[in-house]
């Protein structure tokens, strides 16, 4: 990655491997998008089927680390899968302009918008569900 701001950082960790691996996947994955976006030799079709990739990504994650927070009674799933949707409504309507291959002057914006916005749900409210963990098995 070349922006140091988005390096993978220890106070993204949540301690589960499988989330954190995915994590990063999805911070590459926007960086990829992003550098492909501005190059100027890809086409139209790569920046597309590099953004779709994105978007599967996000929502397989999504819907993983639903199924974790439900499987142990995590109490706070309803208002985190809201998190999850309000993301989930963003992309699929950037999903429809892209693949229409309109406005693409907009898209790295866009996207800039997409990867601060999954930092900052990972910062404030992944990284809850490993509070929540450590205390479940502080008490057991
Ligand atoms: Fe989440
Ligand atoms: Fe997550």
């Amino acid at each position: 990655m070349n922006d140091k701001s988005l390096e993978w950082s220890d106070k993204f960790s949540t301690d589960i491997v499988s989330l954190d691996s995915q994590h990063q996947e999805l911070l590459f994955l926007s960086q990829n998008l992003l550098s492909v976006l501005s190059d100027m030799n890809v086409s139209l079709a790569d920046k597309q089927a590099a953004f779709q990739d994105l978007v599967e990504h996000t929502v397989a994650h999504f819907a993983y680390e639903e199924r974790i927070m439900r499987n142990i009674g995590y109490p706070a799933l309803i208002r985190h899968t809201k998190e999850h949707d309000d993301l989930r409504e963003e992309m699929s309507s950037m999903t429809e302009s892209v693949m229409r291959g309109e406005g693409i002057e907009d898209w790295k914006g866009l996207v800039s918008l997409v990867q601060v916005w999954v930092l900052r749900h990972i910062v404030a409210s992944d990284t809850q569900f490993r509070e929540y963990i450590q205390r479940e098995d502080d008490e057991s």
